[in-house]
């Protein structure tokens, strides 16, 4: 399996530079408590850590979550297991995600967010894949790209742990 570049690293930084912007624009945070971006892991480490640091906001909180849906394969098993969330009651918080494939992780995340009292919840995912879309309750407020149904590794996404690393967004080709 070979990696074929789908987005350069230098497009990527554009662009998150970009949602940093516009986010900060719009959720500069309530009186009492910063904005909280809320990170889901282990996808989103390479897309949080560059959209905190393109926030042109004075506080910030950044907290983290652990889902899974894909356990190792290249489609999503239907089932959403997550961590329960921090105490959120009365904050804005911002979902970090690396991308919206059925839009069940957003749903789920979102949901359990607004029962634990969160005063307003969004999303921000650097890919959208509306093609695959089956929760209408898992969408984004602020989206990167928008890209084809193409499994794509790199810039903390991975297939079965690898790629990660890798720069890049990219596809896996055979061969
Ligand atoms: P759902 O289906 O819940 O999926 O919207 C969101 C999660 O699925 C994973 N995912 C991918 N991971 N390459 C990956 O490495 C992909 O093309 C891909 N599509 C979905 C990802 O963890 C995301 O948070």
């Amino acid at each position: 399996m070979r990696p074929r570049v789908l987005i350069p690293a230098e497009r990527i930084a554009a662009r998150v530079r970009g949602l940093g912007t516009a986010i900060a624009r719009d959720l500069a945070g309530g009186r009492d408590a910063p904005l909280l971006l809320l990170a889901l892991l282990d996808g989103g480490f390479c897309f949080v850590a560059d959209l905190a640091r393109a926030l042109p906001l004075p506080d910030v909180e950044i907290g983290f979550l652990r889902t899974s849906s894909y356990r190792g394969g290249t489609r999503s098993t239907g089932v959403v297991e997550r961590e329960p969330v921090p105490a959120v009651a009365g904050r804005s918080v911002l979902i970090v995600d690396d991308i919206l494939d059925t839009g069940r992780t957003l749903a789920a995340v979102r949901g359990d967010l607004t029962r634990a009292g969160a005063a307003a919840v969004r999303a921000c995912v650097l890919l959208d894949k509306p093609a695959r879309r089956i929760d209408p309750d898992g969408r984004a407020d602020y989206v990167g790209f928008t890209i084809p149904d193409v499994f794509v590794i790199g810039y903390g996404l991975d297939h079965a742990g690898r790629f990660r690393h890798l720069p890049d967004l990219c596809v896996l080709d055979d061969g």
